[in-house]
């Protein structure tokens, strides 16, 4: 192979996402046993930079990963498998010294997913660096970068989109895949356009069962089945919900969604709780102030203690100074983060 660059750098920023039909079990090669919806969010950004050397001399994978400017021997480790896996299709890793900068825009101990955004961004960079070293242009670039952020952690493949985002297979779903996501802008209302998610930080600290470990127990699990199967019919409803604009129908799928993954975490043959008491108090204030108010504010969770509070734009005065009265006081130092959907990575070098 006759590689076009010595030395090559790329970075990418690139944001989390959170889901409304979650993504709970996969099989084989990181595909998941039902399809999943999410939104990508703007500010809860991976920044990663990778720089690669070419070596005439080195004939294996070769990297160095740097944390916030620190050489992170464990997330190494984590790294390791996934670019010995890439070298099937990115074969001119195992000729250049690949040396990675990230940063998160957000705390690392947040609690806030952030194999997502960190994954995406590295996927993204693979694909911009192979482009320069072999001088080709990926036919389907984000579809690639996709793939690649899939096989690094499943949710981050519905990242390297702005917007709606699906990843599965599904009739509901033109050009739906299970090894990729697709953006699904064009079937969302406008009454969907304009959501903002403030993430009520409950934990920041590393949480006890990892989303790997959590998808694995699901294997044991005696509703797996039954889980696929409504996964898929909230699917089907959900695109149904996208279109028509029913904010009613969204709030209650949505919420739904959020309660059904940590009942399967709960019901789980070795069972465990992610859900804190700060948890639970904001749900229900959550569901009360909707009541009282018909304020459109829902939540969702991902696979940990903190909630996402959904809403339209036009209801943030409202959901603002709901937070400051009665949520913040839920929140570990008082912690939220606000994020709006998002329009997507975005190249920097
Ligand atoms: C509950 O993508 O973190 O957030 O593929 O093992 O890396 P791995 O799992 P991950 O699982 C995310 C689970 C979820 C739901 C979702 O994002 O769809």
């Amino acid at each position: 192979m006759n590689y076009q660059k010595i030395e090559v750098v790329s970075r990418w920023q690139s944001p989390s996402n959170i889901a409304l039909v979650k993504y709970w079990g996969k099989k084989g090669l990181q595909i998941p046993c039902n399809p999943s919806i999410s939104i990508t969010l703007d500010k809860a950004i991976s920044d990663t930079s990778m720089q690669a050397i070419y070596d005439e001399n080195q004939n294996e994978l070769s990297f160095d990963f740097y944390f916030e400017d620190t050489k992170n021997p464990s997330f190494e480790e984590k790294l390791k498998p996934f670019l010995i896996h890439a070298q099937s299709y990115f074969k001119w890793l195992q000729h250049y010294h690949v040396i990675i900068h990230s940063s998160n825009t957000f705390p690392h101990s947040s609690g806030i997913a952030s194999s997502a955004s960190a994954y995406s961004a590295l996927a993204l960079n693979l694909c911009t660096l192979h482009e320069a070293i072999t001088g080709e242009s990926l036919p389907h670039f984000f579809q690639t970068a996709s793939y690649w952020a899939r096989i690094g952690s499943g949710s981050a493949c519905r990242s390297v989109y702005g917007g709606y985002n699906a990843w599965g297979e599904s009739k509901s779903i033109a050009g739906s895949h299970d090894e990729y996501a697709v953006n699904i802008d064009t079937e969302v209302h406008p009454h969907f356009k304009n959501i903002m998610d403030s993430i009520l930080i409950v934990e920041k600290g590393k949480k006890a069962v990892s989303s790997t470990m959590g998808h694995a127990l699901l294997k044991q699990h005696p509703f797996a089945e039954k889980r696929y199967e409504t996964a898929y019919q909230n699917i089907d409803l959900l695109m149904t919900i996208l279109k028509s604009g029913d904010m009613s129908a969204f709030i209650q799928l949505v919420e739904s969604e959020a309660l059904m993954l940590h009942s399967l975490m709960m019901s789980s043959p070795t069972p465990f709780i992610l859900m804190k008491p700060q948890t639970l108090q904001i749900i229900e204030k959550v569901i009360d102030y909707r009541n009282q108010t018909a304020v459109n504010v829902m939540f969702t969770l991902d696979a940990g203690a903190n909630v996402h509070l959904l809403y339209p734009e036009m209801e943030k005065t409202n959901v603002q100074n709901f937070i400051a009265n009665e949520l913040v006081q839920h929140c570990e130092n008082g912690l939220f983060y606000d994020n709006k959907i998002g329009t997507g990575p975005s190249l920097i070098v």
